[in-house]
């Protein structure tokens, strides 16, 4: 199952990040994925608050991966910087996070090291401040958890809650 949301500033994007971390427990694993500047980080951010990380989620300049503590631990890793695909086999993400949740941006930079099962949210610039933002289930849990989101998404659309559900479903 897709499902694509269409994000109009950075609060809208952070607000679909709290509303997917309901949906979360440890084992999980979320590839960010789309171009600089998309709001993978922001999404990370509105994670992270969902689950009550006290510090504000940041990208990481030197480190490839971040840790949090919250509702669950958060292991925010960011690939952008690595220069040999090797390197993302030592960190050993897959079986270090196993305890919490793993949000991996830029994925695409070691696509054969991270595990086939996930939930995959592709971010697309539309113009500075819309994002269309594409969120599929790969494998048995992660479908399962589509259809967690899926009945969120049906009460966004609820007249009460459109005006505070910012990330609005774009269909
Ligand atoms: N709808 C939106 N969602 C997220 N970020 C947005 C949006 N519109 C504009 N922005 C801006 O885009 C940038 C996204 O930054 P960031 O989350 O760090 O991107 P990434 O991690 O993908 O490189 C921020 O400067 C943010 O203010
Ligand atoms: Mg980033």
């Amino acid at each position: 199952m897709t499902l694509t949301f269409e994000s109009h500033g950075p609060a809208e994007t952070r607000r679909l990040g709290e509303r997917l971390a309901r949906l979360f427990r440890p084992g999980d694993v979320v590839l960010l994925q789309g171009p600089l500047g998309a709001g993978k980080t922001c999404l990370a951010q509105g994670i992270g608050r969902g689950l009550r990380v006290e510090e504000r989620v940041k990208s990481s300049s030197f480190v490839l991966v971040n840790e949090y503590n919250g509702r669950l631990k958060v292991y925010h890793a960011d690939l952008f910087r690595l220069e040999d695909p090797e390197e993302v086999a030592d960190l050993a993400l897959e079986e270090n996070a196993s305890d919490g949740l793993l949000l991996v941006e830029w994925p695409d930079r070691a696509p054969d090291e991270l595990p086939p099962d996930h939930l995959l949210v592709r971010f697309d610039v539309v113009d500075a401040t819309t994002r269309h933002i594409l969120i599929e289930g790969r494998g048995r849990r992660y479908e399962e958890l589509m259809e967690g989101l899926s009945l969120t998404k049906r009460d966004g659309k609820t007249a009460q809650t459109r005006q505070t559900t910012h990330a609005r479903p774009r269909d």
